[in-house]
This record gives C-alpha cells, structure tokens and sequence, in this order.
C-alpha cells in the first residue's frame, strides 16, 4: 500500500478515462473537457469533484481553478497528439498542441505550486510526458517537441519549487493502450508500425494504463521524498535497446 503525500490530501488531475482512482484521498478534483467522461467518473467515484474545463484556455483555466484547493498532490496528464509532417505545420497547429500539451502544465503547475509553497507544506506534480520527449518519430514531430518542453517545464519546477519541499517528476511512457493510441490505429494488430516498435520493446509490449498509473502513484508517495526532477521511462526498456 502506497502512503500519499498526506493523509488528508488532495488532488487534482487531467483525466483520463481510465479507471485509475485505486488509492484512498480524501478529495480529488478531476478535471477533463468532456462531460461525459466526468459524469462516469462520478458514478464509479462519488467523492470525486469534476470539473469541465478546456485546459488550453489560459485565462478559462485559471479562473476555474481559483475556487479549487487546497491542492497537495497534482497529475497533468490531459494531453493531445496530432500527426503531420514538417512542411505542412500551420501556426493553429502548433498553438492547439502547445497550448494543451506544455502551457496548460506550466498555467496549472505554477498556480498550484505557488498556492502549496505558500501554505508551507510541501506537495507533488507528476507531469505525463513521453518516450517521445526524449527520442523522435516521423509525423510525429510537433507532439514530440511539446513533450521535450514539458521535460524540461519539469526539471525547471523541480529547481525553483524544492526548496519549498514541492516535489515535480515526468513519467514517459511508450505507446499506452488507450483511447489515444486506439484513434492513432496503434492498438490494431496489423499495425506494421506498431508491431515493429513492440518486435524492438524488450518486453514486447506496450503499456497498460496501470503500467502508467503504479510509478505515478510512487512519485506521488512519501516513498519517493527524495525524487524529483527526474523523467521517467515506462517503456518496457524500448530506450536502452540500440537495435
Ligand atoms: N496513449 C499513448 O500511447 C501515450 C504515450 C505516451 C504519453 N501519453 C500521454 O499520456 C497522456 C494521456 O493520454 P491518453 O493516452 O490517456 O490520451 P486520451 O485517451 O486521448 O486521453 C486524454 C484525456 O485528456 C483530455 N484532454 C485533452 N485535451 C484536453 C483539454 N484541452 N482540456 C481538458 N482535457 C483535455 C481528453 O479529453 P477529450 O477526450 O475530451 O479530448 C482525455 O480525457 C497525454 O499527455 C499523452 O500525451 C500517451
């Protein structure tokens, strides 16, 4: 069993539509654009407090997030991913994945942080990045970009929030079988690409939501007190292998 920052903590996280609440805290705000996904999340767990919001609106987002709190514990993990190839960008392109993808973690993560720094008691931020903040695909360039920023988002919290005892780590994960890579046609079984990026995964697989969720949980926890700044692989060791 994994102990939380806090007994009493709470918690605010960009939702995912997977079932990921399996640790016990006494407030979580669940934040997503979509209602309806939060109205399930509600009926699985009543404690829960939705909140409808589009994160890449800045101002939006700030002001909705004024009235929530205090929050110890946060996870950004909304995110999106477009494909395209370099020559075909347009500004609205990369505004809709910048927005999202890396000023929502720095508009949420600063608020959130400067409200814990100045309640004096410390906390933790898990920002989902990728394996593709470290290494690049074809088509995928622009979401690959934006995932190196949100590293390096997490490395300069992590420096100006620690002394305040605020913990702020990356986890990045290869491809996670959700709705995302479901739409990218990455979950389907004649997926050569796909098939190839398993066939080079040592443990010939890619990740499960819960795979995700354990190490999250862990640099959330007491456990890892003395972690932060770190980017995280969850790759089934697709990293280290050269060939
Ligand atoms: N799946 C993968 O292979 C993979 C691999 C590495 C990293 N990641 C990262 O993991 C995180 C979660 O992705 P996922 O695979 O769970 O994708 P997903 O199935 O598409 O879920 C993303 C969630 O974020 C929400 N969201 C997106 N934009 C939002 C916005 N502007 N405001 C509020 N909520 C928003 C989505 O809501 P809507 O459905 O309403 O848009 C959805 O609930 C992302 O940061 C992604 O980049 C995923």
């Amino acid at each position: 069993m994994i102990t939380l920052h806090s007994t009493t903590a709470r918690m605010v996280m960009n939702y995912s539509t997977q079932p990921i609440y399996t640790f016990t805290l006494t407030e979580v705000v669940a934040v997503s654009r979509t209602q309806s996904d939060l109205d399930a999340l509600k009926k699985e767990h009543a404690k829960i407090q939705p909140l409808c919001l589009d994160v890449g609106n800045w101002e939006v987002t700030k002001n909705a997030l004024k009235g929530v709190g205090p929050i110890d514990l946060l996870v950004n993990n909304a995110g999106i991913m477009d494909t395209k190839e370099y020559g075909t960008y347009t500004e609205q392109d990369l505004d809709r994945t910048f927005n999202i993808n890396v000023k929502a973690i720095v508009n949420i993560g600063q608020m959130i942080a400067s409200d814990m720094k100045a309640r004096g008691k410390g906390g933790a931020i898990v920002n989902v990045s990728s394996a593709l903040g470290f290494a690049v695909v074809a088509t995928y360039g622009v979401y690959c970009a934006s995932k190196g920023a949100v590293d390096q988002i997490t490395r300069g919290m992590a420096v100006e929030y620690g002394p305040y005892g605020i913990r702020v780590n990356s986890i990045n994960p290869t491809v996670v079988r959700t709705r995302m890579a479901e739409k990218e046609g990455l979950l389907d079984k004649n997926n050569e690409f796909a098939n190839n990026i398993i066939g080079r995964t040592p443990l010939r697989r890619f990740a499960d939501p819960q795979d995700v969720v354990n190490p999250i949980m862990f640099l959330l926890s007491d456990k890892a007190a003395m972690i932060t700044g770190i980017t995280v692989p969850v790759d089934g060791g697709l990293s280290v292998n050269y060939v």
